[in-house]
């Protein structure tokens, strides 16, 4: 497999996609709470159109992150940019590895607990909320970063397909 220039626009549509829909769960994760807290009390769950919302959405992200995965070990992505050191390469590599396992498994805590009725893993769905929130702004902090102090254009990678 040659190693591509650069995203395509699948790859961008879905990186995009993901962190708009994951956006939406921060946002509005509070009713599942409330709902899950209702449960436990009642045994009861009251499914209302955000809880249903909670767990479409959730599940659209696994199903998406899967499809990026398959995409990375199929197509490929494209080298570090130039001028990358073997410190920041690794930083990257672990930071995408910390991002992968969280978006598998923030949802995979939350269905099996939500529907095997595990309130351990209803917790760790929780624990994991903060966790990934401070990894996603590392993220973001660093394609700042690469963008007005490296200036090395890496955002475009997330903007212009490429073969
Ligand atoms: C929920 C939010 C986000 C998540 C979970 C996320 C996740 C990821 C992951 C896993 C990658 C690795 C490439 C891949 O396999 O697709 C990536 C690449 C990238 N992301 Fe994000 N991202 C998010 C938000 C953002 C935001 C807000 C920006 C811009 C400020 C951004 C800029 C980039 C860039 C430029 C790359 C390419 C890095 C490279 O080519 O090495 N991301 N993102
Ligand atoms: C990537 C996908 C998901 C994200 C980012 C996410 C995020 C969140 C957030 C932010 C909360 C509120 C937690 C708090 O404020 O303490 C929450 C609660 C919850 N979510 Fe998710 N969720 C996702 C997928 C799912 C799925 C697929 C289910 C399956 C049913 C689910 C079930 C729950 C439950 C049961 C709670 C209540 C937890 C509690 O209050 O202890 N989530 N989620």
């Amino acid at each position: 497999m040659s190693q591509p220039k650069g995203y395509s626009a699948l790859q961008i549509a879905l990186h995009w996609g993901v962190a708009a829909l994951i956006l939406f769960q921060l946002i509005l994760g509070d009713d599942m709470s409330h709902a899950w807290r209702d449960f436990s009390k009642t045994g009861v769950a009251a499914m209302s159109l955000s809880v249903w919302a909670h767990i479409v959405v959730g599940v659209a992200i696994l199903a998406f992150v899967l499809w990026r995965l398959v995409l990375r070990f199929t197509r490929g992505v494209p080298a570090d940019p130039v001028g990358t050191t073997a410190k920041m390469a690794l930083v990257a590599h672990w930071g995408h590895i910390g991002l992968y396992g969280l978006m598998l498994a923030v949802p995979l805590t939350g269905l099996i607990g939500w529907y095997g009725n595990q309130s351990l893993l209803v917790e760790a769905h929780g624990w994991l909320k903060p966790v990934l929130i401070v990894v996603i702004l590392g993220h973001i902090a660093a394609a700042l970063y690469h963008q007005f102090i490296l200036k090395d254009g890496l955002l475009l990678r997330m903007k212009r397909p490429q073969n």
